[in-house]
Parts: structure tokens; sequence; C-alpha cells
């Protein structure tokens, strides 16, 4: 049977004192939204709408990419009352659906599928995910009656002084079932101390009909954990990355040093691969089989094959082969591609560039606009002239080539395969291939000239 999924994320977020709405602060690398968007996927949800009110335009733009729909909530009048707003999504639907907040990015799929799971079994119109919590916490209670059903959930600033007593809290995790939930809505009332309408009063309603409500209690209350300020981001985030870490480890990934390894949930890397002190895996980052990264290397949105070794280096954008190498201290900007064998070493930056394979650029070099053939040698301190001050140009370097060390290559330029560079050469006409280009100053030398020199100045 489909499942439906709900998240409210129309609230601003006061406390996070941003002008980004709060759905969208990253946890890992992904937005809020997303990780509890993606946490109902896993739990076998197809079709998934979002409650958006403060910033909507922002969320949908970040969002645009992903399947979801929308439902706008121009005030913020209410739980419920966000819950409404999406009535018209669902009128065709008829099945469970799971409601979440925007802002719990600790909910994890498996909770969500058991709260399903125990939903379709207790046969109930809806089920509340609960947790305990210190009776002086401000969350939702669950009044349970005398057979330990529950029977409502009162906010604390409603509760009495009994009811304050309860340490059984609601998540604001829900599953629903939808023709029921929107059939309630339109029928709240705000008759409570913040005049709003409470999604909560569905679960009074349906016990009240039918009795027909269930709930399921985590023992982890840290999955409900919820993000009000930045704080609370901070701390999700340090939790997030330590479940991040555990599934990398589990999957066959050494980590050397957990305490300051940072891995974004999108990331993927293959079994036997080392992660040393100070690695940072960022964005939509794939890595294979057998790499040894770090210490001290970044790298973001890129594809790095097996068996490569990167060594305090930063990446953004680049792919690296099988086999392959770089660093330490080198730079690889966007679309740098490093085909299978190529090396690059210390101090070496590449832009916009292939190098092919087994190709080399040992030391100190700037290739930027180029293309380098497969087992061409760059020698140190080579650089691509690719900029004259308002356009780029590219340099096309033919396979097994060899380019002496501290030479320049004005771009635009080629280099034809075979040839060879004279090192300190200055190159601004083609190069024929299996030609010597030697572009540099002939060498003078005046024999005897020092002694002369010394003898001038009295020595
Ligand atoms: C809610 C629950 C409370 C529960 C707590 C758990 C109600 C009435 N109370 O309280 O029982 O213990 O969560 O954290 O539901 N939202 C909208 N539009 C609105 C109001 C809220 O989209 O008009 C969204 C918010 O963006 C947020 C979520 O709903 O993602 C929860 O809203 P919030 O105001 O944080 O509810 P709480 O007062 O914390
Ligand atoms: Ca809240």
């Amino acid at each position: 049977m489909a499942i439906a999924g709900l998240i409210l994320a129309a609230g601003k977020g006061t406390r996070m004192k941003s002008e980004l709405p709060k759905g969208l602060h990253a946890v890992c690398g992904l937005p809020m939204v997303e990780i509890i968007a993606r946490a109902l996927a896993g739990a076998g949800v197809t079709n998934i709408a979002i409650v958006v009110g403060y910033g909507a335009d922002q969320i949908r733009a970040a969002l645009s990419d992903r399947p979801y729909r929308y439902a706008e909530q121009r005030e913020q009048l209410g739980t419920g009352h966000a819950a409404l707003m999406a009535e018209s999504l669902f009128a065709d639907f008829d099945g469970p659906i799971l409601v979440t907040p925007g802002d719990t990015p600790l909910v994890d799929s498996d909770s969500l599928k058991r709260l399903l799971t125990e939903h379709k079994s207790s046969q109930a119109l809806c089920t509340v995910a609960t947790f305990s919590a210190s009776a002086s916490e401000p969350y939702g209670r669950a009044v349970r009656d005398g057979s330990g059903r529950i029977q409502r959930i009162v906010e604390t600033r409603d509760a009495t002084g009994e009811e304050r007593t309860i340490t059984e809290m609601n998540s604001a995790v829900y599953c629903f079932d939808a023709k029921t939930l929107f059939r309630i809505l339109p029928t709240l009332t705000p008759d409570n101390d913040q005049n709003e309408f409470y999604l909560t009063d569905v679960v009074r309603i349906i016990y009240e009909e039918s009795q027909r409500t269930h709930l399921v209690h985590f023992e982890d209350p840290a999955l409900f954990d919820g993000v009000n300020d930045r704080w609370q981001l901070a701390q999700a985030e340090a939790a997030l990355r330590q479940r991040v870490l555990r599934r990398h480890a589990l999957n066959g990934v050494t980590l050397v040093d957990p305490a300051t390894t940072y891995i974004d949930q999108s990331v993927e890397i293959g079994a036997d691969t080392l992660l040393l002190p100070g690695t940072i895996l960022a964005g939509d980052t794939q890595i294979g089989t057998g790499c040894r990264i770090g210490p001290n290397t970044r790298i973001l949105d890129s594809r790095i094959g097996n068996n490569v070794e990167i060594v305090m280096s930063h990446l953004d954008r680049a792919s690296m082969a099988n086999n392959t190498r770089c660093g330490p201290f080198a730079n690889l900007r966007p679309k740098a591609v490093v085909r299978e064998g190529a090396k690059i070493g210390n101090f070496v930056e590449i832009k916009n560039a292939e190098l092919g394979e087994r190709a080399a650029v040992g030391h100190l070099a700037y290739i930027g606009d180029a293309t380098v053939g497969a087992g061409s040698n760059i020698g140190a301190g080579v650089i691509t002239a690719n900029y004259d001050g308002f356009g780029k140009h590219r340099t096309t370097i033919g396979e097994g080539a060899f380019v002496g060390s501290n030479s320049t290559l004005i771009a635009p330029i080629t280099v034809g395969s075979g040839a060879f560079v004279a090192a300190g050469s200055t190159i601004s006409r083609d190069v024929r291939e299996n030609a010597l280009a030697i572009g540099r100053g002939t060498q003078v030398e005046k024999e005897g000239w020092a002694q002369r020199w010394r003898a001038r100045h009295g020595q």
C-alpha cells in the first residue's frame, strides 16, 4: 500500500537568528527538511509533501531537483492549521500518512518504519511516537487512559498540575489514517493558551470517536531532538556525524581518528579505504576502495576511483581515476580530471584541465584550461599562462611530451606529442610533434669576469 509523508516546515525558527528558513539549515551537508524527507523515503514513503511558509520560495528553490510537493501556510496559526494546508494534495489519497516536524534531523528510517508497522498492526487511525523526558521539559504530554491507550496530548502551557508530572512526551512524529486526519483537521478550534490550531487535538478527537489511537514509546529520546537554535544545530551535527562515521566504519572504512573526520551524509566510500586525521569529505563525493586519504584533506563534490592516494590536499569538483595520487599540498579545482595512473605532486594547482593516463606533474606547477596527453611529464615550476587579463585560453599538450622545469606555456598553445620543451623556456608558438623547443636567451659566458669585478672593488 502506498504511504504518504507530510513535513511541517512553515515556522520561522526565530531563535536561529537567520535569514535562511530553519528547514534549510544543513546538518552534515544536507538541509534538515531534506534529511527528514530522505528518512521518510527510506521508510517507504513515495509521496512527500512539505508545508512551507517563512522562506517558502527559498525552500522550493533549494529542493527544486527533488520530487516533493508543497503546500503553503501563509500565516503560522499552529501545527493543525499547517497540516490542513496540505489537504488538497492528498484529496485522492487513502492510506497511512507519516507526519513529522521539519526540524528533527535525527529521526531515522528505522524508527519511522517501526511507527508504521505498529500503526498497521494495531489498526489505529492515529499512532503517536513518544519518548521520556524530564517533567520540566516543555513538550506536549501523552495522556493515557486506564488501559494505557493514548487519550490526548496536552501542551505544557495548557496542562493541569497533575498533567505536568507526566514524563512521556509527544515527539510530534505521527502516523495517521489520511482520510481521518483530513476529515478532522477542518473541525479544530484554537481554544488553548496560544490560540493556535493544534495537530495534537486530532489525537483526542479520534480517541473520543473510536478509541482507535495508539502510541509507540521510543527508548532513545535523542531521536527526536529538535533544532531551535544554532547550538542545537551544532549538537545535531555532532550526533548525526557519529552515525555517519559509524556507518562507514561498519562498511569497511578505516577511520584513524573519528574525532577529526567529517563526512557529509551523501558521501559514498568503498571498503578498505583509510581516512587519516583531519579528513573532510563533503557534498556529493564518491570514493572508491583501497584509497588512502589525508591527513588534513578536504574533498568536495568529487569523484575518486580505487587505490587513490590523496595527501594533505584540497579537491573541489575534481575527479581522480584509479591508481592516481596527489599531494602533499595539491589544489584540484573544478573540472580537474586526472586519468588512471597519473601523478600530481606537491604544490600543484590544476583547474579545468585533464591529465592523461600516467601523466606526471610533480612539483610547483599551475595547469589551468589545459589538456595533458597520456604519459607526458610536466617539470617543476611549469605554468600554463591561461589568462590574458580578459579571456581564458587553452593549452594542449600531446602524448609523451616533456615540458622542462620552469617553462611558461603562453596559451592558446599546442605542444605536439613526443615534443620536448627545454627547461626555463617561455613558449609562445606551437611546438610540432617530436621537436625540441628552446625559448630562452642563449647563455653567454665571460671568462675571468668575476676576478676583474672583485679587483675593481678592491678585493
Ligand atoms: C509540538 C507539539 C508538542 C510536541 C513538540 C515536539 C503541537 C501543538 N505541539 O510543539 O506536543 O511535544 O512539537 O517537538 O503540535 N509549524 C508549522 N506551522 C505552524 C506551526 C508550526 O509549519 O503554524 C511547524 C514548525 O515549523 C515545526 C513543527 O511544525 O517544524 C512544530 O512546530 P513547533 O512550533 O516547534 O511546535 P512545538 O510548540 O514545539
Ligand atoms: Ca518545536
